[in-house]
């Protein structure tokens, strides 16, 4: 679409194409392979959630785009990334498909759902050799029409094409679209309704952006088993940085050493971190999203990683562990630690079927309370403190809470309604993370002197099911001995 943002032009350092060039570039190529591609592994399930979708806004248009490439700098973008509703719903993962939109469009006795995007152009076409965005010179063979149909089971069609055909609104109750996500798809949608005489409530977007949403809060098979994937290959990398910890003190600013080994193995793994890494050394783990990783790493202190692969399918792993960077807690930390773990378990045993999402904050804080006052630092008791109206005085050493939904986004779900998300009840199916933490800042003079200095968070992920929830990312050990054991092995 013209609207979309263009390349700067390179005036200043592209040479101008030669006739002869262009006459010369399309010629002697082998054909390109007529082997269609296998059916993407997620595509089949993604059929389902479309049909959801189309059941909860009969005989509506509904409009997901993908989005588009972001700008970093100048005319560098950031590695590109789809937005989540839009991979859900048509099982595309890794760098696909800048730009695309998935249409879900009525018809008489259902839905037929058709993906818009751009295909690579035949060789005779510029885009070829002198567009950087989609050229295959530039950034490799795209797919055809023929091939994305091939991947995703969906019908495609060009980019080109949806503008003329969202113009034709036929006999459909009405459009909604994820608005936040491109832009210019959205003035497109807004400005076939206003030729055709009405103006569109914002309202029927935000509740699509709702549905979408909570249309991810229980995982099927698929997810449950690319999450439990997405885990193991984070603890393998968990491995890998605790090998690296000498290195990292010895190199001076070690956060970055490990932040860099843990990004290795997810860009190697997997697609990239599911979000920015955290390796928070010392009092820097007091800081909740210390991201900025230019610390030391120094023998004596703990450092506070927390880390997650994102797999090619996009399904996320957000795992903490706080750990010795010697091997072995010194008593005051294993004292801070312990009681975070006895804060976790306790949240883990609230995380039942049937249980309120918020009950699993609840049970895991009371234990963090309960462990301030019996420290001394809690000023008012327990139950002044968890009182909200009267109390919330603990929230100064965890303001956090405890748990999130977890899946394509590490916080995923995050238009759902409070009554499906902080209030809704907990399903076999969903996952959530279990990370409550402590933290004693340095600088924080009504924690005793020992301690300051001190944090701590035990992070995992957890299936709810509908007996005891699964752990998965039970390959990390999280009992203090069974760390420092592991520890033992992999430190040289
Ligand atoms: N790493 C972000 C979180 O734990 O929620
Ligand atoms: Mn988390
Ligand atoms: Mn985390």
């Amino acid at each position: 679409m013209t609207s979309k943002k263009q390349p700067p032009k390179l005036d200043n350092r592209q040479q101008p194409f030669s006739e002869a060039f262009v006459e010369f570039i399309p010629q002697n190529w082998a054909p390109y392979d007529t082997t269609l591609p296998e059916r993407l592994p997620a595509a089949e399930a993604a059929v389902a959630r479309r049909d959801a979708v189309a059941a909860a806004f009969p005989g509506e248009r509904i409009v997901i785009p993908a989005g588009p490439l972001r700008t970093r700098s100048n005319d560098t973008d950031y590695r590109y990334r789809a937005h989540t509703a839009f991979a859900h719903l048509t099982g595309l993962g890794t760098d696909r498909e800048p730009d695309a939109v998935l249409v879900i469009e009525p018809t008489g006795e259902g839905h037929e759902d058709v993906l818009y995007f751009r295909p690579r152009a035949p060789r005779t076409d510029p885009e070829f050799y002198a567009d950087a965005r989609y050229g295959e010179m530039w950034v490799g063979q795209r797919e055809s029409l023929e091939e994305m149909e091939a991947l995703t089971g969906l019908g495609c069609r060009h980019l080109g094409e949806l503008p003329v055909d969202l113009a034709d609104t036929g006999s459909i109750a009405g459009v909604r679209v994820l608005r936040d996500v491109d832009a210019p798809v959205t003035a497109l949608v807004d400005e076939v309704a206003r030729a055709a005489g009405s103006e569109r409530d914002p309202q029927a977007d935000a509740e699509l952006a709702t549905m979408v949403s909570e249309l991810r809060l229980t995982k099927d098979d698929f997810e449950i088993a690319e999450l439990q994937a997405a885990c193991d290959a984070t603890a393998e990398a968990f491995e890998a940085v605790v090998r690296e910890f000498p290195q990292a003190v010895a190199k001076g600013r070690g956060e970055r050493w490990v932040e860099g080994v843990f990004g290795l193995h997810a860009r190697h793994a997997g697609n990239a971190v599911g979000y920015d890494s955290i390796a928070a050394a010392g009092d820097h783990a007091n800081t909740l999203h210390w991201i900025r990783n230019d610390g030391d790493v120094r023998p004596g202190d703990m450092i506070l990683i927390d880390a997650g692969i994102e797999l090619d399918s996009l399904y996320t792993a957000d795992i903490t562990r706080t750990l010795p960077v010697t091997g072995t807690y010194s008593p005051e930390q294993r004292k801070v630690y312990e009681a975070v773990l006895d804060a976790q378990r306790a949240g883990m045993a609230a995380a039942r079927a049937g249980a309120t999402f918020s009950d699993v904050h609840d049970a895991a804080i009371r234990v963090v309370a309960t462990y301030l006052h019996e420290w001394g630092i809690l000023p008012v008791d327990v139950e002044q403190s968890l009182d909200p109206t009267r109390g919330g005085h603990h929230r100064r050493w965890m303001v956090h809470g405890t748990s999130h939904h977890l899946g394509m986004d590490v916080h995923d779900c995050a238009q759902a309604r409070n009554e499906q998300y902080r209030h809704g009840t907990l399903r076999p199916g969903m996952v959530i993370t279990v990370e409550p933490g402590i933290y004693f800042k340095s600088t924080d003079l009504m924690v005793p002197p020992e301690l300051r200095g001190i944090g701590v968070r035990i992070e995992d992920d957890i299936l709810i099911t509908d007996d005891e929830p699964r752990i998965l990312s039970d390959k990390l050990p999280r009992e203090p001995d069974a760390v420092e054991e592991w520890m033992a092995r992999l430190l040289p």
